[in-house]
């Protein structure tokens, strides 16, 4: 999914919502997954500009989740370890997108450089949050 204009933020939700749903995630999970997506959809579109979404169902033994990968080519965040903190932004935002994200889904890695971009891949998994 292609992060562009604003409104694009509304088809990767709905992508997401698809791919988690059909990936097999209840309404609680889907949801979590939804506005993970929604945050790290709106980073790129606001700090980026342009980048992309991409979405894979993943397999690890007995276990079966979803990856949801963020993908731009913009400044990258100067300060990382900040970032993750719940109430950091450097604009006016309320910098709980990224620890939201964290927080929402069962891993979250980031890569990220200054100039470079930044590339962020969170995973759930069927199961791992009781819901
Ligand atoms: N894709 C990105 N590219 C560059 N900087 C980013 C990106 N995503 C997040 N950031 C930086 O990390 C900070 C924290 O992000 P976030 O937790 O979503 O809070 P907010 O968007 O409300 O500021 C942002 O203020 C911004 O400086
Ligand atoms: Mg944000």
């Amino acid at each position: 999914v292609p992060i562009c204009v604003e409104s694009d933020i509304v088809s990767a939700r709905r992508a997401v919502r698809e791919a988690a749903t059909h990936a097999g995630f209840g309404t609680t999970d889907v949801t979590r997954l939804v506005t993970a997506a929604s945050e790290l959809a709106r980073n790129i579109y606001k700090y980026a500009g342009t980048g992309n979404m991409i979405w894979r169902e993943i397999r690890s033994g007995e276990l079966h989740g979803i990856e949801i990968r963020f993908v731009d080519s913009g400044p990258g965040i100067v300060d990382l370890e900040a970032a993750m903190v719940a109430g950091y932004s450097t604009t006016d935002g309320l910098g709980m997108g990224l620890p939201g994200a964290k927080r929402l889904t069962d891993e979250m890695e980031v890569t990220t450089a200054p100039g470079k971009g930044t590339s962020i891949t969170v995973r759930k998994w069927l199961g791992a949050s009781g819901s």
